[in-house]
């Protein structure tokens, strides 16, 4: 076994040293050495040495969620949540870079393009959407924000990442799971039409120190969709929007692992439900990013990671002796959309132009000019 890296010095001592095979192997065996058998370590190797070689010929910057499949690490220059991600997006070497491919569902892919609008961003699946973001679409936000703006002037509304870029245009600050509370709590006096994942609107109000949420008359104004009012400083309004993902991970399993296991630490994504996040303690309800980071600061050595499973494994590449994640009681559930994307398309839509340009992001000029506003707004209010 080569020597232990984190994520990050992976990526540093590839861009440094290039791709070796040992060290390659060595990360993904650590991840989960049956899915990574030798076998597939080769094979992906030499996708990785292919699709190199034709980034660094046409200036091709790749990244990717922290919940893909963890051989992309070999051929990737950024990996992270969400928010990791826009911040990078940002930082592209636009002088340098003329194209980027994202092993990453559509939204994000998405928000990487109104954040270079003069880069093309080619996605390396088309077919990795996100279902909470298709819970929402523009023509039922702009409906909403119509019947709902008389009754509340100051009606603000904060989107979760995962929308699409039309939705996030129609919306005045967007958020992801790392800096929605953040974010919130700049913004004083405000009647916050929370969209979509409602799971991630009510964890922010009860961080905001809000009395219980009650049903609102608001359901009778908007029938089709059913929204929740707080009274408090701040009042939300929230989407019924879930991830599949997390909406199926059942409280049991919190006191099964518990159980199970004393003195475990486990962490649960926001989008998880009320049932399980009561569960859970505050500094560990968390983003994909902010697990990583606290497994590696903690003092535990157990960890459940409620959440989607590309994750908890790609942090068992970094794992010292003595610490384990345990995915036991199916303590996590792959995302069928980030399940999707595959090496093999990364190279596919950098030798087929006809796959590349099926599976660019394109987006009209007004879409791009107004979806940018929220997430600027965004990342300079995530700033502390
Ligand atoms: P993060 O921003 O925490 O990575 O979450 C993205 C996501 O889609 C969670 O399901
Ligand atoms: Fe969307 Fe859920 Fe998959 Fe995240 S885990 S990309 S929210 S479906």
């Amino acid at each position: 076994m080569d020597k232990l890296q984190t994520i990050e010095q992976f990526i540093d001592d590839r861009n440094a040293n290039g791709l070796r095979y040992e060290t390659y192997r060595s990360f993904l065996q650590r991840v989960n050495s049956d899915k990574y058998d030798d076998a597939r370590c080769r094979r992906s190797f030499e996708l990785c040495e292919r699709i190199l070689k034709l980034k660094h010929e046409r200036g091709v910057w790749i990244d990717m969620h922290n919940y893909v499949d963890q051989d992309i690490i070999g051929v990737a220059d950024g990996i992270g949540d969400s928010f990791k991600l826009a911040v990078l997006a940002q930082e592209i070497p636009r002088d340098a870079v003329t194209t980027v491919v994202g092993a990453k569902v559509r939204f994000m892919n998405e928000t990487t393009k109104i954040l270079n609008p003069t880069l093309r961003v080619i996605q390396a699946n088309r077919f990795a959407g996100c279902s909470l973001a298709d819970s929402i679409d523009a023509e039922a936000l702009q409906e909403a924000r119509d019947k709902l703006q008389a009754q509340y002037p100051d009606l603000f509304v904060m989107a979760y990442v995962n929308t699409t870029a039309e939705v996030k245009a129609l919306s005045d600050v967007c958020c992801t799971s790392r800096n929605a509370v953040t974010i919130a709590k700049k913004l004083p006096n405000r009647t916050i039409m929370f969209v979509p994942d409602e799971n991630l609107g009510r964890e922010v109000a009860r961080q905001l120190g809000e009395v219980p949420l009650q049903y609102s008359h608001l359901q009778a104004a908007l029938p089709h969709k059913r929204l929740v009012n707080q009274h408090g400083d701040s009042s939300f309004l929230l989407w019924q929007g879930h991830c599949y993902v997390h909406q199926d991970i059942n409280p049991d399993l919190v006191h099964q692992l518990q159980t199970a296991y004393p003195g475990i630490a486990v962490l649960a994504h926001p989008e998880c439900t009320p049932d399980v996040l009561r569960l859970i303690d505050d500094d560990k309800i968390l983003s994909t990013e902010g697990m990583i980071q606290y497994v590696r600061k903690a003092p535990q050595d157990k960890f459940a990671l409620l959440t989607s499973c590309g994750l908890p494994e790609l942090i068992r590449a970094e794992l010292p002796p003595g610490k384990e994640i345990l995915f036991d009681f199916g303590a996590c559930r792959h995302c069928q959309f980030m399940a999707r994307i595959k090496l093999e398309d990364v190279l596919r839509v950098l030798e087929d132009e006809r796959e590349a340009a099926r599976n660019e992001i394109l987006l009209s000029p007004e879409v791009l000019e107004k979806a940018r506003l929220p997430l600027e707004r965004m990342i300079e209010l995530s700033q502390n």
